[in-house]
């Protein structure tokens, strides 16, 4: 299949690109790196042999899309183009609307303009606020904390209606739990720029030296070790999930609803200790208070995909952290060296 992938050359859109290769499918990527490196397209070449198509761009630019849908061929749309900082997010709020919500309805409203009527979109696990149990279903209520979470649940809400009145459409919604690791060839991963905000990629720039500690947003939730528990996935089964969804689904008219996570809970001690052993040295850190906005547990029930989609996250979290220090240590500065 010919496939739009926008966010194409970000972190999770880039290692999807890979996976779509490698089934002998054809990505074509558009972003407007203000997240990312074109070089990322080199990276993806060094691993398959193959460049994908790149178009450089903004999803809230209608005459961009339409020379996009122009040219290829498009059959389905993977939609991972957004802005994530949740703390940004709280600050210019109208910048993620902007951007995450009129830039998915451009998209859509130039897709309908273009025939293609198949669209995955990146969700997450955030819409779940604070969710009264773990694990999550995805029947779980939703609600949201903060103008990125919104952004993602406008967008959930909003593409669910276009479906009612477009029920040929297929239109897939995977929500993601906590997105970790790198391709294991070392030479694609995170790259945040600034200050991380999720704690693997700051663990990492603590360990290859790049900041001094970590800062552990509180010890007395009421998890094993007092400090917040995720569901971490590998970046790669997160792609694969994509795949997945997009056999399965992408010709199935319907709005349909994943988690993608691994069902497993870990702290941020343990985060902290797995990764203290892959890279062979101490990560130094201090407890701090917690974090505004965060909740204690959040991991999923991933047993709907696993049923529908035939698909599982397989890799542990030995390899999650293996795989981020790798990428780390062979690129200190990410795709800046
Ligand atoms: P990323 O920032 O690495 O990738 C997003 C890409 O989209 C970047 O390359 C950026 O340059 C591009 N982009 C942003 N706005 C654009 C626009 N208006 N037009 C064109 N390109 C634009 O982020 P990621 O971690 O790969 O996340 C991908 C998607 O998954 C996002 O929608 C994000 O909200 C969602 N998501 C991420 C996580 C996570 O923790 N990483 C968790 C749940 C959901
Ligand atoms: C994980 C745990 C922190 C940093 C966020 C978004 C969510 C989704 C994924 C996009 C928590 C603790 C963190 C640090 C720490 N993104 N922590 N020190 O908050 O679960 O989810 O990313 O959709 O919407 O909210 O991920 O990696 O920030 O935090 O102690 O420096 O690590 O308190 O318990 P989170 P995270």
């Amino acid at each position: 299949m010919k496939v739009l992938v926008t966010g194409g050359t970000g972190y999770i859109g880039s290692h999807t690109c890979i996976q779509l290769i490698k089934q002998g499918h054809t990505p074509v990527v558009i972003d407007n790196l203000c997240n990312s490196k074109e070089m990322v397209l080199d990276r993806i070449e060094q691993v398959t042999g193959a460049r994908p198509a790149f178009m450089q761009g903004d999803i809230r630019d209608s005459a961009f899309l339409k020379k996009v849908f122009a040219e290829y061929s498009i059959d389905s749309v993977i939609h991972f183009a957004g802005l994530k900082a949740v703390g940004e997010s709280v600050e210019k709020p109208l910048k993620y609307y902007d951007n995450n919500v009129s830039g998915t309805l451009n998209l859509v409203r130039e897709m309908q303009a273009a025939n293609v009527k198949s669209l995955i979109f990146s969700s997450s696990a955030t819409v779940y606020g604070d969710p009264a149990s773990v694990p999550i279903k995805e029947d779980f209520p939703t609600s949201a904390t903060n103008p990125y979470g919104r952004s993602k649940l406008m967008v959930e809400e909003c593409l669910q209606d276009f479906h009612h009145a477009n029920p040929d459409w297929s239109i897939t919604l995977l929500r993601y739990f906590n997105p970790v690791g790198a391709h294991e060839s070392g030479l694609l991963g995170e790259d945040p720029q600034g200050t991380p905000n999720n704690l693997l990629p700051f663990v990492a720039q603590v360990a290859v030296g790049r900041r001094e500690k970590l800062g552990v947003f509180g010890n007395d939730y009421p998890t094993p070790d007092g400090t917040g528990v995720r569901d971490y996935i590998h970046v790669v089964d997160l792609a694969d999930g994509h795949l997945a969804a997009l056999d399965k689904m992408a010709h199935q008219p319907g709005t349909h609803i994943f988690n993608l996570g691994t069902g497993q809970g870990n702290s941020v001690l343990e985060m902290v200790h797995a990764f203290e052993a892959a890279a062979k040295r101490s990560i130094p850190y201090e407890i701090k208070p917690r974090r505004a906005g965060d909740i204690a547990e959040c991991y999923a029930d991933p047993a709907y995909a696993k049923a529908t989609l035939g698909w599982t996250a397989t890799r542990d979290l030995q390899t999650m952290v293996k795989d981020t220090w790798r990428w780390q240590s062979k690129n200190p500065n990410g795709y800046w060296d």
